[in-house]
């Protein structure tokens, strides 16, 4: 199949807003709720979640997605931030992707891990202009026509808030659990447990919380620094809302380094001590679902 050219101006134009065949099996109007799908040839399905923006969900679904390829399963990572995808920055993949014969979009791959983005379709710089409706039928086609080829886990990357796109994604898919990221300043977790309800409210199994950016520890005299404050956070989170703690992500300038430069730290630094945060972090996550 040739490459096809799917850019902002023509979905803006159709109602099928990537532009592609519609799959037939999505009904256009359901009553009451719709029954949860699983993702097509994917084992596994793992949401990175946070009401918060900013926290670091992008940087630790992408490393996780790592961390799971290099424990030996077949990974991918799909990016549901329609307005603000990251994944390409972070697996340093542009172009547009290739259908299969049966119309299904075809993931591109770096570093071992098949990725979906909406930034792939629309190009770099291109803002998404969307109202609500455009973005559900974007998130609709990302979710469900797109051929994996057969994966153990897919990394689900969420945009903030509990908008649309979480209760879409909450309702029409069955996920295997979430994981929450937070910073442990208050106005981070205030909204990290609105994240943690809805997911409750929306009966998905809460894996549990990840506190990212907590310790800095200066790589000139050594010495740590709680830069959010040492108040307990997301561990005193976890304790009141009854939600396991899955382990601390320091903030360290190289997590930041290698996810701008499309090399995460998990392959750019595999001997680090951060790369081993998440590689412990995979491992604590694959044994909750049965995969590790
Ligand atoms: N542990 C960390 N140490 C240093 N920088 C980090 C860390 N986690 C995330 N960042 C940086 O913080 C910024 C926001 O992270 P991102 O993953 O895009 O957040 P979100 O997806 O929640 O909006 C990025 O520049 C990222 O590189
Ligand atoms: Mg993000």
């Amino acid at each position: 199949m040739k490459p096809r050219l799917f850019s902002t101006l023509r979905c803006l134009q159709h109602e099928n807003p990537l532009g592609l065949p519609r799959a037939g099996s999505i009904p256009r109007m359901q009553r009451g709720l719709p029954e949860r799908r699983s993702i097509k040839d994917v084992k596994k399905v793992v949401a990175v979640s946070s009401a918060k923006g900013g926290v670091g969900k992008s940087t630790i679904a992408v490393n996780l997605a790592l961390a799971f390829a290099r424990r030996g399963l077949r990974s991918g990572i799909l990016d549901t931030d329609i307005f603000g995808p990251s994944i390409p920055t972070l697996l340093n993949l542009s172009g547009e992707p290739r259908l299969s014969s049966n119309n299904q979009l075809l993931p591109l791959s770096n570093y071992g891990v098949k990725s979906m983005s909406m930034g792939y379709l629309v190009g770099d710089a291109a803002p998404v202009v969307w109202r609500g409706l455009m973005v559900m039928k974007a998130l609709q086609q990302l979710l469900h026509e797109v051929d994996w080829g057969g994966l153990d886990v897919l990394v689900l990357d969420l945009p903030p808030g509990t908008g649309d796109t979480q209760l879409t994604i909450t309702q029409q898919i069955v996920l295997d659990g979430a994981i929450i990221v937070s910073t442990p300043q208050d106005i981070a977790l205030k909204d990290a447990i609105k994240g943690i309800n809805m997911f409750k409210k929306m009966n998905i199994p809460l894996l549990g919380m990840v506190q990212n950016m907590s310790l800095f520890t200066c790589p000139h005299c050594n010495s740590s620094t709680h830069i959010f404050g040492s108040h307990p956070g997301v561990k005193h989170a976890c304790e009141q809302h009854d939600v396991p703690f899955l382990g601390d992500i320091p903030l360290h300038p190289s997590i930041c380094d290698d996810a701008d430069r499309g090399k995460p730290t998990v392959v750019s630094e595999p001997e680090s001590t951060r790369a081993d945060a998440f590689m412990s972090l995979a491992q604590e996550i694959g044994r909750k679902i049965d995969l590790l």
